[in-house]
């Protein structure tokens, strides 16, 4: 394998093989690192490893919901995904309250894991949607709060099952410029440190739910969604409203921002990138267990933001 991706990164003629396969340099190094770290390489043929090559480079598009239309498709399978989960027993680890159970149960705040396990969570529920509506390449929505102040016109169409009924907010209450405005925003994603980025450091393994500090990005605008879209999105049950994921999704999207786009690195403490997480399950309903640092490779090989475009 190692053979096989060194000859993968050497030149062909005048353009560099990463160009070659449509990939930035960054990709194909954390692929050669991965198959060297897994010692599966020697085990795929050329023709697998393009085919895997072909897929990361048309991996799914997490695109911002204010470009969509009304019947963009990417809405339709996402409301027919709630609907099914709605549907399922809660003996079946993918029904709704049992993925709102799991945040309610497990989730990671105030502490460096709030990214990682926010990512993990989004990123299994995606591929539950994907299972349920059977559109596979179905990616999430994200609301880009920033520029689009209220909650989403599709989320209050009372016959779609992307409505909730409690919520505090209105189709035209506005939340604050103060708290997710571009300012706030720039503060937020200005440190090049992660700690000061993501949140304090916890040891190995750190149980739920919370932990000794949060970073601005929770504490300002993630938190201050969640409580004005109120009602449920204002609790531990809040993945119960649709919302909640296009909301996540757009605190994912600034991570992507700034760990991709802006190149600061992620720590490489082994207390977060080894801890991990067993309480997701993928989309046949089976338990998981997620390391950490394979979360910070998701958004290269699984999904990509339609802000994403360079890397
Ligand atoms: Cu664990 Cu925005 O919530």
């Amino acid at each position: 394998m190692e053979r096989l991706f060194d000859s993968l990164d050497a030149s062909t003629g005048d353009r560099p093989r990463h160009k070659a396969l449509g990939l930035t340099r960054r990709q194909l190094g954390i692929l050669a690192g991965m198959a060297g770290a897994a010692g599966v390489g020697l085990a795929c043929t050329q023709a697998q490893i393009e085919d895997l090559l072909e897929q990361i480079r048309n991996r799914p598009m997490r695109r911002n919901i204010a470009t969509m239309d009304p019947d963009d498709p990417v809405i339709a399978s996402y409301a027919a995904a709630v609907e099914a989960m709605q549907a399922l027993p809660n003996t079946d680890a993918r029904s709704w309250t049992r993925q709102a159970e799991i945040h309610n149960d497990f989730c990671r705040h105030h502490n460096w894991l709030f990214l990682p396990w926010h990512r993990a969570y989004l990123y299994y529920f995606e591929q539950i949607c994907r299972e349920m509506s059977g559109d596979d390449d179905f990616a999430l929505p994200y609301w880009n709060w920033t520029v689009d102040r209220q909650v989403p016109a599709v989320f209050w169409d009372e016959s779609s099952p992307l409505f909730h009924d409690n919520r505090t907010a209105t189709p035209t209450s506005q939340a604050s410029d103060a708290q997710v405005g571009q300012a706030t925003v720039d503060n937020a994603l200005a440190t090049g440190n992660f700690i000061l980025f993501a949140g304090e450091a916890v040891g190995l393994n750190h149980p739920p739910h919370f932990g000794p500090g949060m970073a601005p990005l929770e504490s300002g605008p993630h938190n201050y969604i969640h409580n004005f879209v109120g009602g449920t999105m204002a609790s531990f049950m809040s993945p119960l409203d649709p919302v909640f994921w296009l909301h996540h999704c757009r605190v994912d999207q600034l991570w992507v921002q700034w760990n991709l786009v802006e190149e600061n690195p992620n720590t490489n403490d082994s207390d977060w990138t080894d801890t991990e997480f067993s309480e997701f399950s993928d989309r046949d309903g089976d338990p998981v267990t997620v390391r950490v640092a394979e979360t910070t490779l998701y958004p290269l090989l699984s999904y990509r933001y339609d802000t994403q475009e360079v890397v």
